[in-house]
């Protein structure tokens, strides 16, 4: 990424500075331990996991638990590549001053504290997959290329000659990194989850919190910073970003559910069962929301195409 001098914020500066003023005191890499618990309880809330409400599944414990297992396994699988290919390369070029927008030293500086924070929950959860493999006997190879990648991939061969990879990535991992997920906000307060699957999430969710405020401060800065021609062509790309993000990764229960035993066919009606497109995209926009707040408050939707493009992938 090139670096383009532009006048800096001194609000957004004083903003960064209080937020991670505590940070050698609360991040997990600082301050916390590697949690070894034995797994005692649920590895995973049922309520995030449509597929263990599917009749077919509740009827069987093994099966139910294992759809389960297999569900803390991707999120953490997912955690690790999201962490150390994706975020921490973006998180780096902000470091070391290489974003298309001037950053302060203080704003560097957090962006080299977000790193170290990724490089410790690859860390961990690498560690906690192994104990979560054998405690419910799964098989590492049915959790594929998560579909956000291939999704990813897909935007980036489309728009090459338009927008560089690199402006792409950085966007992508700015809006991922203020999805907070159901998963690090629920599960830490899930009673039926296991105490070790409780912690290891929380202290995930804990570091992400601080993330999700500084990347908030920095997309109105990037957003501001585009040309009117990228902001037109980029404005087709946020709403498949936020998509890629958070819809249900239909690859990743197809082979869960065919791990089970089920036949191929079967397991396509399983899948249609369990995900209604009305559904999925309500709750996608839910999910959302605060991200297209931030959106709103930085002025994407002043282009006059972007109500509808939005409204084309249900997300208003
Ligand atoms: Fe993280
Ligand atoms: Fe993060």
């Amino acid at each position: 990424m090139k670096t383009v001098k532009q006048p800096s914020n001194p609000k957004s500066h004083k903003l960064h500075k209080s937020l991670f003023s505590h940070w050698h005191e609360t991040s997990w890499i600082r301050s916390k331990p590697i949690r070894q618990d034995a797994i005692s309880g649920l590895p995973f809330s049922p309520e995030l996991v449509p597929l263990a409400s599917h009749p077919l599944i509740v009827a069987d414990y093994q099966r139910w638990i294992t759809v389960l297992g297999y569900h803390l396994l991707a999120h953490l699988q997912f955690t690790t590549l999201l962490e150390l290919s994706h975020v921490n390369p973006v998180c780096s070029a902000l470091a070391q001053g290489k974003a298309p927008i001037l950053l302060s030293t203080q704003q560097r500086n957090d962006a080299l504290k977000i790193y170290c924070d990724e490089g410790g929950h690859a860390l961990f959860v690498e560690d906690f997959s192994h104990q979560v493999e054998e405690a419910f006997a799964l098989n590492r190879s049915v959790v594929g290329r998560p579909s956000f990648e291939r999704v990813m991939e897909k935007i980036i061969a489309e728009n090459q000659t338009q927008l560089s990879s690199e402006l792409i990535k950085l966007f992508f991992v700015t809006i991922s990194e203020t999805l907070v997920t159901k998963v690090l906000k629920n599960i830490p307060h899930d009673p039926e989850v296991a105490s070790v699957v409780r912690e290891v999430i929380n202290d995930h969710a804990v570091d992400e919190a601080l993330h999700s405020a500084y990347f908030r401060n920095l997309f109105p800065l990037l957003w501001a910073h585009l040309s009117a021609y990228e902001k037109e062509k980029m404005i087709h790309i946020l709403p498949k970003l936020v998509w890629a993000f958070l819809s249900p990764d239909r690859q990743l229960e197809y082979s869960i559910i065919r791990r089970l035993g089920f036949n191929a066919p079967d397991a396509e009606d399983i899948l249609q069962e369990v995900y209604i497109p009305e559904q999925v995209a309500l709750s996608v926009k839910q999910a959302a929301s605060p991200t297209l707040k931030m959106f709103e408050a930085a002025g994407v939707f002043n282009i006059p195409s972007a109500c509808q493009i939005f409204a084309d992938y249900q997300l208003i």
